[in-house]
């Protein structure tokens, strides 16, 4: 809908008030009742558990339309970001919502590779924690660690605020590598100004002082595609809650460090490695992928089809088609076959032909094939999550910046409807 053809305001009756609120359009047409003034006009409040028809901002970022399968990152569609950029390049959209001049990206890339290293105090905080600790515990805490050693006085100015954005985006990958060379006993390998951001990463996380590493450019490349799809995805629980530990004045490590700790859940961003552990669990003959279905469609069962439904897609995720097809090139290129594939190709199958599925629009989503190529790259399934919050960095970091520039943000404090007990008087504790 245009703005023309957009109702200016949207009626409201409670009880005998009656009530014009203002309409909102945004630039691809989607209306939004603007309630800004409801409660203290009415006294009411709106109830939307799980915030599923609330906008809680506006944005520049990302537009994304669920019923469609369209995904853009500032008006660029992801399919052709994913065959023409790089994962830098993205970044710098996020951050600036343009595609940057040679000029600029060649300085960005200068910073975002220059600032990789960590203070070396804080290698002290990885051997401090638990070798079986799960990586995306040991990042959280590396990632808010990380405003110890920038810590500032007075209020947050602008540069301030891009020079952190640029050493976390920078720091992140070492984090990362960091978490997983803990894990397995392993010297941390410093990263090399000489790669590019992807291969660094696997550069840090595969070689060691003992030999000779090149990252393998079909797995480089295969690592930047993942890290596009990644990148940004609006209003998601993670950015969510970036956003709000953000509203209340709290510096970027620490809300960041939020958002890769909303992001570990196997709802969210967990599911990846939740997909693999279930497509395992089929090829070992725990049960076969009719009976896991068949589960999945019981809700008593705790089972779901990991990487399937969304919040948001009711179609298919443009995300997933385009990793769909990569799992088939990165597998083909690098001389491989793995049954986890022909078993995600069979859970596809049956769901996208099974009346459960199709009435609730469940479609794959970003994670059902990710994990498998991240399995190919020789990626563990317990860094697929870490690998995920390496690609929303920028997302976060370009949310978490528009935030704080917005004249309408305000902190976050969502109301309640209060269901508990009403007045009553205290007795003491021998009476009761
Ligand atoms: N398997 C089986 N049933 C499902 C699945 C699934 N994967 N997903 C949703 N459903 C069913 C629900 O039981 C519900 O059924 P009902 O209407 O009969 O009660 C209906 O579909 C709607 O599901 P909700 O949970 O209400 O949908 P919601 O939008 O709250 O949840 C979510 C979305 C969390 C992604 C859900 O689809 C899910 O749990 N998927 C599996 C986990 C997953 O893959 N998460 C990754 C999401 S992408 C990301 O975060 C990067």
């Amino acid at each position: 809908m245009t703005k023309k053809q957009a109702p200016k305001t949207a009626k409201l009756i409670i009880g005998d008030q009656e009530l014009d609120l203002p309409v909102m359009v945004g630039s691809e047409g989607e209306l939004a009742i603007d309630i800004t003034k409801l409660r203290s006009t009415t006294g009411a409040v709106t109830f939307d558990p799980g915030l599923g028809n609330t906008g809680a901002c506006t944005s520049k970022i990302t537009f994304l339309d669920g019923e469609q399968g369209i995904l853009r990152y500032a008006g660029y569609p992801i399919e052709e970001l994913a065959q023409q950029s790089n994962f830098v390049e993205v970044m710098w959209l996020l951050l600036h919502q343009d595609l940057p001049s040679s000029t600029q990206l060649e300085q960005f890339n200068h910073d975002v590779t220059h600032h990789t290293m960590l203070h070396e105090d804080l290698k002290r905080l990885f051997a401090s924690l638990p070798k079986a600790g799960h990586p995306m515990a040991v990042c959280a805490a590396a990632v808010g660690a990380l405003s110890t050693y920038y810590q500032k006085a007075g209020p947050q100015t602008a540069e301030q605020n891009w020079s952190d954005a640029v050493r976390l985006l920078a720091k992140m990958p070492t984090i990362a590598a960091y978490s997983f060379k803990h894990s397995i006993g392993q010297p941390f390998m410093y990263p090399r100004n000489d790669l590019s951001y992807s291969s660094n990463i696997l550069h840090m996380m595969f070689a060691t002082p003992c030999g000779k590493y090149e990252p393998n450019p079909v797995i480089a490349r295969a690592l930047d595609l993942l890290l596009i799809l990644h990148a940004d995805h609006e209003q998601n629980c993670s950015t969510s809650t970036v956003r709000t530990v953000g509203s209340s004045g709290a510096n970027l490590f620490a809300s960041v460090s939020a958002g890769i700790s909303a992001l570990w859940g196997p709802l969210h961003g967990g599911a990846n490695e939740a997909v693999i552990d279930m497509l395992t669990s089929i090829r070992d003959g725990e049960r076969s992928a009719r009976q896991f279905m068949d589960l999945a469609k019981q809700k008593n069962s705790g089972v779901r089809l990991m990487g399937f439904g969304h919040r948001v897609y009711k179609n298919y995720d443009p995300r997933a088609l385009i990793l769909k097809q990569a799992c088939y090139d990165v597998l083909a290129e690098l001389g491989r076959k793995d049954p986890l594939l022909d078993i995600a190709l069979e859970l596809e199958q049956i769901a996208l032909s099974d009346n459960y599925f199709i009435e609730r629009k469940l479609y794959p989503n970003v994670d059902f094939y990710s994990g498998i190529i991240y399995k190919a790259l020789g990626i563990p399934s317990d860094m697929f999550t870490v690998f995920f919050a390496i690609g929303r960095m920028p997302g976060w970091v370009a949310q978490w910046l528009e935030y704080q520039g917005d004249s309408a943000a305000r902190i976050t404090r969502p109301r309640q409807i209060y269901m508990g007990p009403n007045k009553r008087t205290y007795t003491d504790v021998s009476k009761r």
